[in-house]
């Protein structure tokens, strides 16, 4: 784990935190780890990700990627068949510092002070370098950085220098790097660029100013040219420096849009405010999403202190301004997936946002209603009806899954995704049913969610075809486990499908009862009959789904049980993947899984499984899985926990917190792995406090690890919010209702109503716990 001592001190104006639960810290100077750090240490708010590289221009051949992302700004290149991604905007950041003519040391190692601080209470970045008491130059480096969270156009960076030392000559300059990368120059001026994307039709604005002030007073800078500027000055002893930069990033859309004005006027308004309030309402914004999401543990520091960079990168990665983006695989953190979104948004990510952010849920979602048409043409061009989601999505929501990639053997794989993992559909309907279920936003459901849920229900209704046993079968698919392609009746598949067109039989009754003229549009605009809706049912009711009522198993696709099935305990200890050790075919000819898929099923819709069949699954699932996805272990975790085996469950939180914390075998240098995080937050509320969503309230029903004294989190249902507090002594529950009309809450099984006026205190027996102990014998 990272180190989690937390900072001495701060200046900036910045009231020192002392709790470590909020810091990550780094002193180490490992230059192998250098791109590994800059992905924990990257700050982002939802419209612009920023890695977290050292503060000072290090010089050419460092390998650091001081990359800042633009959310939504794809664009392709011009090689045949390229695929769009996120482009590298300009380095807004660099610094360089000459004294007496030479570089301050940048080089870490040379420095006897170095620490890199994560302050995750603030969503800010602190470096502080230098060589304090060190003669003959005593100096130190203090930077900040952040995007600001209250205005997300805002980023802004404060350098303070502190020079112990008299007559010093100084030479600070502020410049931007890669002015002339990635994207094609339209105007450059002393402090606004703008710059349009080679194909994608989209212009991208930076204004920014800077400023140096020693002693109160602001020094007069010498522009050397577009975005720089060069300070000199002669140092008194102790004196400090204080550089201030701020940028206004702006994105358009539209090629016939300048947004340079809009930056211009940004810059304006953060520059009237002034750097104090720029982080202060920052500060504030953070204290807002913290008021709302935090986790709380007592009991386990390391848990407490996975949960908070978890729900960090949750808060950082989303942005309720803007409906025409999503959250990539790897946030806004790095170049891993190029900025594109899979299913992990919805089934990974989408429950935090839909309990305790709602409005960003709601956004995400909407970016699913924007980009319903790409869906229904791809639907079309397979020769199906409905809407079949990308399974890899960049801003139009057109296909952008590669056709082939270059495997760890070197050699050219053929990726079949993009044709087979349709399961996508049936994630994006789920997560906007759940949302549905928590906000009972029906604006929204009106508007776009029922339109999804039915262009994504009919699609499944086409996609299943009858045959001659009297089943409907899905054949040509990928499951989650994508080890095995081109599978018949995948289990996930199949009954998220049949779920799918049964909600979507749900959303007409409901439409029709309480919405007709709604209903009237929708069905004559998406030409629904009264008979197609009598198919869909009979589809529903006759599709396959694998599942042998004799034993209770699901068979994750058809012929899997004949598969060779390979005990992976043998290979505890393995530092690569399973399709790695074994070779892709073997593993394609075994019941080596790559990641949950029947696991996930059994998370997503654990009452299609009854009684012993839960626990039975799991076990068989669980046994074969490699988790050769980072999505793995939190679908493990969350079922173990709710099925009360709460060690395993543990065992998994904390694999799953190691996969961007700890500098284990896990390449994070691509960017923070979104999906895990999202895992780590379902783990604890859907794990191990159990939560569900009902109709009409919320169940909980706790399962805390031995460890854990505590656990302590809010949620918002249908715009009303509350804290809930577990404890593990008598399995004491508290629940207060913070506004609004009383709720029902499920507490192990007993229905209460929860009032603003009375808390809810019940000491419960802890259920049993079947198997505390019980271990997985393939961890690896
Ligand atoms: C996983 C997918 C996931 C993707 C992006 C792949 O390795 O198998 O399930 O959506 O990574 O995180």
């Amino acid at each position: 784990m990272a180190d989690v001592s937390g900072p001495t001190s701060f200046e900036f104006g910045l009231e020192p935190t002392t709790d470590p639960a909020w810091f990550l810290v780094d002193r180490r100077c490992d230059p192998l780890r250098q791109s590994s750090r800059e992905t924990r240490f990257a700050i982002s708010n939802g419209f612009l990700g920023v890695r977290g590289s050292q503060a000072l221009n290090p010089g050419a051949g460092t390998g650091i990627q001081p990359h800042t992302y633009v959310a939504g700004l794809f664009d392709t290149s011009s090689a045949e068949g390229s695929l769009p991604g996120l482009v590298h905007v300009a380095d807004w950041l660099q610094v360089r510092i000459l004294l007496r003519g030479c570089s301050l040391a940048h080089h870490a190692d040379e420095l006897s002070l170095h620490r890199l601080t994560l302050d995750m209470r603030r969503g800010a970045f602190l470096t502080e370098c230098g060589q304090p008491n060190a003669p003959p130059l005593g100096v130190r480096l203090r930077t900040l950085r952040l995007v600001s969270l209250h205005q997300r156009a805002l980023g802004l960076q404060m350098v303070e220098l502190e020079i112990e030392d008299p007559e010093i000559e100084v030479e600070f300059e502020a410049s931007f790097e890669g002015l002339s990368t990635g994207l094609v120059s339209e105007r450059l001026e002393q402090d606004l660029a703008v710059w349009r994307t080679e194909r994608s039709g989209k212009r991208l604005a930076i204004a920014a100013s800077s400023s140096l002030q020693m002693d109160g007073q602001e020094l007069t800078p010498e522009a050397k040219g577009p975005f720089r500027w060069v300070w000199n000055w002669t140092s008194k002893r102790g004196q400090i420096a204080c550089f201030q930069r701020i940028v206004a990033i702006r994105r358009s859309d539209r090629a016939d849009l300048d947004p340079g004005p809009e930056a211009r006027g940004t810059l304006e308004y953060a520059r009237h405010l002034g750097w104090r309030d720029v982080l202060s309402n920052h500060e504030a914004a953070w204290a807002r999403r913290w008021r709302d999401s935090d986790v709380e543990i007592e009991g386990d520091a390391d848990a407490q202190q996975a949960l908070r960079f978890a729900i960090y990168q949750l808060n950082s990665a989303a942005n309720p301004d803007d409906e025409h983006v999503s959250i990539g695989a790897r946030g806004l953190t790095g170049d891993d997936y190029r900025g594109h979104v899979f299913w992990d948004t919805e089934i990974f990510l989408l429950p935090f946002y839909s309990l305790t952010w709602p409005e960003a849920a709601r956004t995400l979602l909407m970016y699913r209603f924007f980009t319903l048409d790409a869906a229904r043409k791809k639907a079309a061009r397979m020769g199906w009806r409905g809407a079949l989601y990308a399974w890899e999505s960049a801003d139009t929501g057109d296909e952008t899954t590669p056709e082939q990639v270059i495997g760890p053997d070197r050699k050219v794989i053929e990726v079949w995704s993009g044709r087979q993992e349709q399961h996508i559909s049936a994630d994006v309907a789920y997560a906007v049913w759940q949302y549905w279920q928590a906000s009972g936003d029906v604006g929204f459901f009106l508007a776009a969610g029922a339109e999804i849920l039915l262009e994504t229900g009919r699609f499944w209704a086409s996609r299943a075809q009858p045959e001659a046993d009297g089943y409907c079968h899905i054949r040509g698919v990928i499951g989650p486990d994508e080890y095995h392609e081109n599978i018949d009746d995948n289990a996930f598949t199949n009954v998220m499908a049949r779920w799918n067109i049964r909600q979507a039989l749900d959303v007409v009754a409901l439409l029709r009862a309480r919405w007709p003229e709604r209903w009237s549009q929708l069905a004559s605009h998406l030409g629904l009959s009264d008979m197609e809706m009598t198919e869909w049912r009979t589809t529903a009711d006759t599709i396959a789904t694998g599942l042998n009522p004799e034993t209770g198993i699901f068979e994750q696709f058809a012929g899997f049980f004949s598969l060779e099935d390979i005990n992976l305990a043998d290979y505890a200890g393995r530092s690569v993947p399973m399709d790695v050790v074994l070779g892709r075919e073997r593993t394609q000819r075994s019941q080596v899984v790559k990641q949950a898929d029947v696991v996930a099923l059994l998370c997503l819709l654990p009452e299609e499984f009854h009684g012993q069949s839960a626990g039975d699954n799991f076990h068989y699932y669980e046994s074969r899985c490699g988790h050769g996805s980072s999505l793995s272990r939190s679908m493990h975790g969350l079922t173990a926990a709710r099925l009360g085996y709460c060690d395993m469950a543990l065992q998994f939180f904390q694999q799953t917190a190691a996969i961007d914390l700890a500098d284990t075998h896990v390449a994070i240098a691509g960017g923070v792995h979104i999906a895990s995080q999202g895992g780590i937050w379902l783990m604890a509320v859907f794990g191990f406090a159990g939560l569900s969503l009902l109709t009409d309230g919320i169940a909980i029903n706790p399962q805390l690890p031995k460890a854990w004294l505590s656990l302590c989190f809010r949620v918002q249902w249908r715009g009303q919010c509350l804290k809930i507090k577990l404890e593990q002594a008598n399995g004491l529950v508290e629940c207060w209702l913070e506004a609004g009309e009383p709720i029902s809450l499920v507490v192990r099984g007993q229905r209460h109503e929860l009032h603003v006026s009375r808390p809810l205190h019940l000491v419960t027996r802890p259920a049993a716990k079947p198997d505390q102990g019980l271990e997985s014998k393939n961890a690896s």
